[in-house]
C-alpha cells in the first residue's frame, strides 16, 4: 500500500498541464468520489492499526500535494488563457476606422490656381529649386548690386555665389524661354527658398506660382483681364482687382495687384487691416531687356507675367492667421481641410 500511495505522489507532482479540462479530469480521476485517493482510504480502512499512523501521515500528504498541484494549474491556466485576450483587447468594441489622408492645403490651392490658368490655356512648367546665378537673376535683369542677391536674402550653396536655391520660380520662366518660342503660356508652381526670419507672416520656405505669356501684341489690358479672371474664379464673382505700381527688375511697367476683401466684402475689417483690399501678387510687362537676353525679339514680342504666394493666398481663402501651421504638419489642423477637395 504504501509503494502504492508514493507512486500516486509521484504522478502527482509529475503532472503538467495548462488545458483547464485536462486539469479536470485529473482532479476526478485523483480526488474524486470514485477516485484514487478514495480507492486508498478504503484499503486504509483494512490496514493493521500500528500502521495507520504513518499511512494516514502519507495520505494526508498526497491530499494536499494533489490539491496544491491542482490549484496552482488552474491559475496557470486561466492567465495562459487571459493573456492574449487583454493583448486583443475588448473583442466586442467596435473597430476604430483607418483614418484616410486628406490633400494639403498648400496643395489644394496649388491645384485650383493651376486649374483656373489652364482653363486660360496656360500648361506647367517646372523646374530645379537648385538654380544657378543666370536663371534666378541675371537672366532677369537683375543689376550686380540688387539687395536681392545679397547673402540676406538668398542661400547659397558652399559660399559659391554661382550656385544657389531659387529665391522666385521666375527661374523656370527663364528656362522656358531657352526651350520654346513663344507663343508661350506657362504657369510655373514651386518651393522657393529665402533666408528670412520665420514668423507668423514669413518663411525661409514658401511656395510660389509664377505665369508667363509671350506672344505678338500682348498687352497691359491682356494682363489686367487675366488677372481679373483668376481672381472671380478663386474668390467669387464679386471680386474686384486694382493695381499699384510698383517695381520688379523683369517687368515694366511693373505693378502689385490687389483684390477685394472677401472676408469683409470691402468694407474693411481687420484682415485687411480697414483697407478694404488685400495684397496677393506682383506683376507687369516683360522688361524688353529679359525677352533679349532670352534670345527673344523685343520688336516682334511682348508679354507678360505675374507671381504669388501659394500659402498668403492660401491664408486668405482659409482665414488662416499663422503662417507656420503650413509646415507643421499637425493632423488636428490638417484635418481641418478634410472636406475640401
Ligand atoms: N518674382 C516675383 C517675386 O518673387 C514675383 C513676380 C513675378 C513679379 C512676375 C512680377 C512678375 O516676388
Amino acid at each position: 500500500m504504501l509503494s502504492k500511495i508514493e507512486a500516486l505522489l509521484a504522478r502527482i507532482e509529475g503532472f503538467n498541464s495548462t488545458n483547464p479540462a485536462e486539469i479536470e479530469d485529473f482532479r476526478v480521476k485523483i480526488l474524486g468520489r470514485k477516485g484514487e485517493l478514495n480507492d486508498i482510504l478504503e484499503d486504509f480502512k483494512k490496514v493493521a492499526p500500528e500502521q495507520k499512523r504513518e499511512l494516514g501521515q502519507k495520505i494526508n500528504l498526497v491530499k494536499t500535494a494533489a490539491t496544491s498541484r491542482i490549484n496552482t494549474l488552474k491559475e496557470m491556466a486561466a492567465e495562459a488563457a487571459q493573456a492574449p485576450a487583454a493583448a486583443i483587447g475588448d473583442m466586442t468594441r467596435p473597430g476604430s476606422e483607418d483614418g484616410i489622408g486628406s490633400r494639403h492645403p498648400i496643395s489644394l490651392v496649388r491645384r485650383e490656381i493651376v486649374d483656373i490658368f489652364s482653363r486660360l490655356g496656360y500648361t506647367v512648367a517646372e523646374g530645379p529649386e537648385m538654380e544657378d546665378d543666370w536663371h534666378v537673376f541675371s537672366a532677369l535683369n537683375f543689376p550686380p548690386e540688387h539687395p536681392a542677391r545679397d547673402m540676406q536674402d538668398t542661400f547659397f550653396i558652399e559660399k559659391n555665389p554661382d550656385i544657389l536655391l531659387r529665391t522666385h520660380t521666375s527661374s523656370i520662366q527663364v528656362r522656358t524661354m531657352e526651350h520654346q518660342k513663344p507663343p508661350i503660356r506657362v504657369i510655373c508652381p514651386g518651393r522657393v527658398f529665402r533666408n528670412e526670419a520665420i514668423s507668423y507672416r514669413a518663411h525661409c520656405i514658401f511656395h510660389q506660382i509664377e505665369g508667363l505669356y509671350i506672344d505678338e501684341g500682348v498687352s497691359f489690358a491682356d494682363l489686367k483681364q487675366s488677372l481679373l479672371y483668376f481672381a472671380k474664379e478663386l474668390f467669387g464673382e464679386s471680386a474686384k482687382i486694382r493695381m499699384r505700381p510698383s517695381y520688379f527688375p523683369f517687368t515694366e511697367p511693373s505693378a502689385e495687384v490687389d483684390v477685394s476683401c472677401n472676408l469683409c466684402g470691402g468694407k474693411g475689417c481687420n484682415v485687411c487691416k480697414g483697407t478694404g483690399w488685400l495684397e496677393i501678387m506682383g506683376c507687369g510687362m516683360v522688361d524688353p531687356n529679359v525677352l533679349e537676353s532670352n534670345g527673344i525679339d523685343s520688336t516682334k514680342y511682348s508679354g507678360f507675367a505675374f507671381g504669388m504666394g501659394v500659402e498668403r493666398i492660401a491664408m486668405l481663402k482659409f482665414g488662416v492667421k499663422d503662417l507656420r501651421l503650413y509646415f507643421e504638419n499637425d493632423v488636428r489642423f490638417l484635418h481641418q481641410f478634410d472636406s475640401v477637395l
